[in-house]
This record gives C-alpha cells, structure tokens and sequence, in this order.
C-alpha cells in the first residue's frame, strides 16, 4: 500500500454549509503532509473525517487502507491523533495519562510499560512523570499528549496544530521528532498556522473556504509563485497571502 491516505472529490456540509468542497489528495507512506489555511479553512474537518470520526456528506476516501464511512473502527485502531484542543485529564499524572490511553486502546501491560518508558525518555517527561497534567506548562502537554497518541505505536499520526501555544525551542525540537518519525516509516498528517513550521513538510496543501487551492513540496510552490506571480524569493508567507488573494479574485470574491 504505497498510499497511506486517499481522499478523492471528499465533501462535508453542516447544513446549508460546506466546510469541506470537493478535495482530492494522496498521501504517501513516510510523508509529512501539511495542511494551511486559515481559520474556518476546513482542515480539522477533513482530519476527522481522515479519523474516523465523522462521515463525510459525499466523495471517498481511506485511512491505511479503510473506507471511512465503513471501517472507522478499523481506522481507530492505526491511527494516532491528536486533536485541537488534546484531551488531556488534568487531574491525573503524566503516567496515569499516558495509562488511560493504552487502557482504550488494549495496549498489553508490559508493552506498554517498555513504550510508555521510552516514550517518556524521548519527549523529556521522564522526570514529570508523577507531575499532575494540569500543572504542566504548554509545551509540556503538548509532549504529554503526543505520548498519548503514540502508546499504541500506529502506523499513521493525524497532529491537528500540535505546535499553537508553544514556545520557539520546543516546537523545534517537536518537529525534529516528527521528521524522525517519518523517517522510520509512520506517515504524518499536521494543520499549521506557523508557516516555518510548513517547511518541514514534505508537501503542503493550502486550503481556502473548504477547497485545496495549492499541493506542492515548499520548494515548488515557492518557485511557481515566484514565477507565475514575479515575486523575488517569496517565502511561503508571500504564497499564502497571494494565493488567497489570488483565489477571491478569480472568484470575484472582493
Ligand atoms: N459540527 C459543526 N457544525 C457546524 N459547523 C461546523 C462544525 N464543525 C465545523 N464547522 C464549521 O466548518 C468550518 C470549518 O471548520 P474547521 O474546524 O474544519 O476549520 P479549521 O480550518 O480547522 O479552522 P481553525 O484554523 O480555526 O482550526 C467552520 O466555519 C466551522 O465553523
Ligand atoms: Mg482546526
């Protein structure tokens, strides 16, 4: 399976609204894929469709394989994801956590006790571990849910703007880890607003008004703009800006 994402024409309406219009696009085993756009763009969206978590209006798509509409306990299983707003309980420590998540997802005990080790060892936490979650400082959470999504060591890692509220330092060092990840095979699905966080990913899909409007490496893309548009060595915040304007004027958006 050499695509670890499809999602082909994939729809989403709320009511009379369409958060999600007709995307397509692939992502391949070991693949950082991005997803930028600015708010209400569609992105958490499409990542919980990607999940499992909510069926699509129309169009396909599948996650390591599993149909979407079908399969999404299938997906559960392979996936880890790390939502928005990560689910941490406040008042249990680091380790009772990362516990709880092994818990639903039937890590076996001794597994879990070798992964949550090394998972603590490789997101710093080792010396937090009796810590109360509540009282971590941002960056900390951010590592601790992480951990949570990764008891169960899946193959595909779903990061919906893991890095917001972070500190420069850590949301260098997180990332190191993610390309790490990659580089060991698991396949990476992250939204961004930090557009030098972009840079990391393989490719990136901006996203305007629940269309993809871009899907190209950062090198790539930031050439064609600055050939198509003469612009002098954009950086990839020149490209988000004059693609949404590029996009509402031949859309007679303005
Ligand atoms: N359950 C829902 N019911 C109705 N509208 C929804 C629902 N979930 C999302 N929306 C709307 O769909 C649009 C896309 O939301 P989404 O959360 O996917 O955006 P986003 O790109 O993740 O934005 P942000 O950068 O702010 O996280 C928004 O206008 C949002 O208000
Ligand atoms: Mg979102």
């Amino acid at each position: 399976m050499e695509n670890i994402i499809e999602v082909e024409n994939l729809t989403k309406n709320f009511g009379s609204f369409t958060a999600v219009n007709s995307v397509t696009f692939s992502v391949k085993k070991g693949e950082i894929f991005g997803f930028l756009g600015p708010n209400g763009a569609g992105k958490s969206t499409t990542i919980k469709i990607l999940c499992g978590l909510l069926i699509p209006t129309s169009g396909k798509a599948s996650t390591f394989g599993f149909d979407v509409y079908r399969q999404s306990e299938k997906i559960k299983e392979n996936i880890g994801y790390m939502s928005q707003k990560f689910s941490l309980y406040p008042d249990l420590t680091v380790e009772e956590n990362i516990n709880f998540y092994a818990g639903i997802y039937r890590v076996d005990p001794k597994i879990r006790n070798i992964r949550k080790n090394d998972l603590l060892k490789l997101l710093e936490l080792t010396e937090n571990r009796k810590t109360i979650a509540g009282l971590l400082p941002a960056g900390f959470k951010q590592r601790l849910a992480l951990s949570c999504a990764l008891i169960h060591d899946p193959p595909v890692i779903f990061l919906d703007e893991p890095t917001s509220g972070v500190d420069p330092v850590s949301r260098r060092n997180f990332w190191r880890l993610i390309k790490s990840f990659a580089n060991s095979g698991k396949t990476i699905f992250v939204t961004t607003h930090y557009l030098d966080e972009a840079e990391y990913c393989n490719r990136i899909s901006l996203i305007y008004d629940g269309r993809i409007i871009e899907l190209e490496s950062p090198y790539r893309i930031k050439k064609s703009y600055e050939e198509r548009f003469n612009l002098k060595n954009p950086t990839l915040e020149d490209v988000f800006i004059k693609s949404i304007e590029n996009y509402r004027a031949a859309n007679n958006e303005f």
